[in-house]
């Protein structure tokens, strides 16, 4: 006897995790695939370039330019392949009791440096009465240092980011504010998409990935932005029941 009864809702859904969890696994083997090549090209590209080293004429000249092209390329697809192989890896979250204030104090000791460097000014207002959050501190960390160099590589001329941690009605927030370039609404409606960059060489996966580890945290990512006033990206988690007194 066949059955005609509709599949229910979560059925439906458990079909669409099977098929979601195929082609993530399908498109990182590809990613794998191409990466043995591309590495066998890089080397011998690297080889040619030492022979070509010595010899000295105008037309070896214009071939070395031509192998150089070449490898910068490769290193491109390098990066990609590495930042599409971290945004589809599935992550299996070891999370940990943490205070998110001395967490996002070691990650700010980080980027300092290079917020000199670009005349960033980095201000933080850590919120004292924040309760424990569970976290995959690494990946966390990864996700936060994508914002962060977002939010510097967003103010080339230097500038300010306010960073603040604070608690909501269901867990607690950080908020990373820069005064960057910002973005117009439609910019900021696809900065979530996949390959979405507007930067040379970029590869558009940054806030994706960032924004799969906040969402398997169970929080939520989001961002408020004003064309050449800056921008705001909010990342929400949630404070499980037993943690919150
Ligand atoms: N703080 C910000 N201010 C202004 N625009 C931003 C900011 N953060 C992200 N964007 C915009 O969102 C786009 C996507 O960001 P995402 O981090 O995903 O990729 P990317 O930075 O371009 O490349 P990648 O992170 O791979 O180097 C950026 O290219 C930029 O246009
Ligand atoms: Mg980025």
């Amino acid at each position: 006897m066949t059955s005609s009864a509709t599949p229910t809702a979560a059925e439906v859904n458990r079909r669409l995790v099977e098929q979601y969890t195929e082609i993530a696994r399908l498109s990182g083997a590809l990613a794998h695939e191409i990466k043995n090549p591309l590495s066998t090209i890089r080397l011998n590209m690297e080889l040619l370039a030492e022979d070509l080293g010595r010899a000295d004429s105008p037309q070896v000249r214009r071939s070395m330019r031509k192998v150089e092209v070449v490898q910068r390329e490769c290193q491109r697809l390098q990066n990609l392949l590495d930042d599409f192989l971290n945004f589809a890896k599935v992550r299996n979250l070891n999370r940990q009791p943490t205070d998110l204030n001395e967490h996002v104090k070691r990650m700010l000791e980080f980027f300092r440096p290079k917020a000199d460097e670009a005349k960033i000014e980095v201000v933080d207002y850590l919120a004292g009465d924040l309760p424990t959050v569970l976290l995959d501190r690494e990946s966390f960390r990864a996700a936060m240092l994508n914002l962060l160099l977002n939010a510097e590589q967003a103010m080339p001329d230097g500038g300010q980011l306010v960073v603040r941690t604070y608690v909501t009605a269901d867990g607690v927030a950080l908020d990373l504010i820069d005064t960057g370039c910002g973005m117009d609404e439609q910019s900021g409606t696809k900065v979530f998409d996949a390959f979405y960059s507007t930067k040379p060489g970029g590869s558009g996966l940054g806030l994706p990935t960032a924004r799969k580890i906040v969402e398997a945290h169970g929080g939520s990512i989001s961002l408020q932005s004003e064309p050449g006033r800056g921008t705001q990206f909010t990342v929400k988690l949630p404070v499980p029941a037993r943690l919150s007194t």
